[in-house]
């Protein structure tokens, strides 16, 4: 176990459990759902974000088991809403269960299919958000950063997890599509003129970027 590792466990010790999210990844769990729910600490820093700015539309592009819509919906105020776009009808199923039982089923709204299309859609609907979440196929990633900026509301933020992925994109040696997409994102996070940002090495790697009002 490295250091940095056993700095997270330490930090995520002195909180209690979180009986909600606990319940959420037994959900996953039993579902036989692959286990890669946003990390605890970036769990606490989305809430933490979502209310910080105020948002009050915020999208997330991925929604597995629901983990990391609890924790978005749960800095939003009564008149705030969560788009959560999810390729699978089973997990948005699942996930929308477990934002109910946390008490905030009214705050979010699902888009299933193909992520591309629900942006698509939503932009016809004349939709723009506070807060994107992205944390889906990493291949679309760099696409998913275009659309975010193209829908944002002035001064809206860009977080994106699994930078890193699992050492992978710090290894030159890995040259696969959804790697190559995802040192994309990382360089465009960094260098993009549009964005003002900080991408954080905790965990698998996390971006936070500020859209900046034009
Ligand atoms: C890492 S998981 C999301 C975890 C979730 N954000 C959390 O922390 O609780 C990635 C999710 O993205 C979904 N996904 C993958 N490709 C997608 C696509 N093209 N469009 C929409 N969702 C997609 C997967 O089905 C999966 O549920």
């Amino acid at each position: 176990m490295d250091s940095m590792a056993t700095g997270e466990q330490y930090l995520e010790g002195l909180y209690p459990e979180d009986e909600q999210l606990a319940h959420v990844l037994e959900g996953i769990r039993a579902n036989g759902m692959p286990e890669i729910s946003i990390a605890p600490g970036y769990g606490r820093l989305l809430t933490l974000l979502v209310r910080i700015i105020g948002a009050k539309r915020v999208m997330e592009i991925g929604a597995l088991g629901g983990y990391s819509g609890i924790c978005l919906a749960r800095g939003l105020g009564d008149d705030g809403k969560l788009f959560s776009l999810e390729l699978k009808q089973e997990y948005a199923n699942l996930a929308h269960k477990h934002l109910s039982e946390a008490g905030l089923g009214s705050r979010v709204e699902y888009r299933v299919g193909e992520a591309l299309d629900s942006l698509e859609q939503l932009e016809s609907e004349g939709h723009k958000f506070d807060l994107f979440f992205i944390d889906a196929d990493k291949g679309n990633y760099p696409n998913y950063l275009e659309w975010a900026i193209r829908l944002a509301n002035p001064g809206a933020l860009i977080v994106g997890d699994n930078l890193l992925m699992r050492g992978r994109a710090v290894n030159p040696s890995e040259q696969g599509n959804a790697v190559t997409k995802m040192r994309i994102f990382n360089e465009r996070i960094a260098s993009d003129p549009r964005l003002e940002s900080v991408m954080l090495p905790a965990y698998d790697g996390l971006a936070i970027a500020r859209v900046k009002p034009e």
